[in-house]
């Protein structure tokens, strides 16, 4: 099932993802050379419930931290450690955030100092992959024609599409129906709907489309070795199209 969103509840996830990308704009001057990913956690968990929020993947079926920091080859759903990032890596910051009972989710990919041209490529075709994705987003239209614009464009710039894990839709759960791929069939698939709400989030590989996950039961990483991508938005559909719940605040200076 489906869920449409009233005008209330609406207001309510459009304040929790707005603590989401205020949390991604506090952390950005933080991820430099020399931070361990569990300093990281600690500012993202502290700065979640100062603003009110509940920071969801703690605890969320035995995950152990506010924040998923996923470098380099990890894909997703890494956890926060000792690890301290160094220059030339790519970090992925996912999180959801729980606030007054509805959540917002909403991940990004982040350089290390300087990073590679392969890293740079990856970077930005899997955050425009993202946006090809949201631009079809409006009442009438399918997910198969979201998950179909990444795919085509994915493909067209030669990354792997990781397709054990998608997209979903969220209100007061995380993950609600529908499924959203990131691969599929134009005009195929459920019909969104205004005041639906769907989180898009390609997961795109320099290299081959394949992942293992590691004996720590959560962390995915690339079967190749080869550098992986992921930027995730909660959406809104609108009369006309659709809003994000996720705005970035934190690319001013970009
Ligand atoms: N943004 C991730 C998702 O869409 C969040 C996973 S959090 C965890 O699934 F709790 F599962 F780690
Ligand atoms: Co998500």
């Amino acid at each position: 099932m489906i869920s449409i969103k009233s005008k209330d509840e609406i207001e309510y996830m459009r304040k929790a993802g707005y603590l989401v990308s205020l949390t991604h704009k506090y952390l950005k001057p933080f991820i430099k050379p020399g931070i361990t990913t569990r300093e990281l956690d600690k500012l993202a968990e502290d700065f979640i419930r100062k603003n009110g929020g509940i920071p969801t993947c703690k605890g969320y079926e035995g995950f152990p931290t506010a924040l998923c920091t996923s470098v380099n080859d990890e894909v997703v759903h890494g956890i926060p450690s000792n690890r301290k990032l160094k220059n030339g890596d790519i970090i992925t910051i996912d999180m959801v955030i729980g606030y007054q009972g509805y959540q917002g989710d909403a991940a990004w990919t982040y350089s290390v100092g300087s990073v590679s041209d392969r890293k740079k490529y990856l970077m930005k075709h899997t955050e425009e992959a993202l946006y090809e994705g949201i631009k079809q987003v409006r009442p009438g239209n399918r997910i198969g024609d979201i998950s179909n614009a990444i795919e085509v464009y994915a493909k067209r710039h030669n990354l792997g599409i990781v397709r054990e894990l998608i997209g979903h839709g969220i209100g007061t759960e995380m993950h609600e129906d529908p499924e959203v791929p990131n691969y599929g069939k134009p005009h195929m698939g459920p019909k969104l709907k205004e005041g639906m709400v769907i989180c898009i989030e390609p997961m795109l590989n320099s290299g081959s489309r394949y992942v293992y996950q590691l004996d720590d039961g959560w962390t995915i990483k690339t079967s190749d070795g080869s550098p992986s991508a992921h930027y995730e938005h909660t959406v809104l559909v609108t009369s006309d199209g659709y809003e994000i719940l996720t705005p970035r605040l934190d690319d001013e200076d970009v």
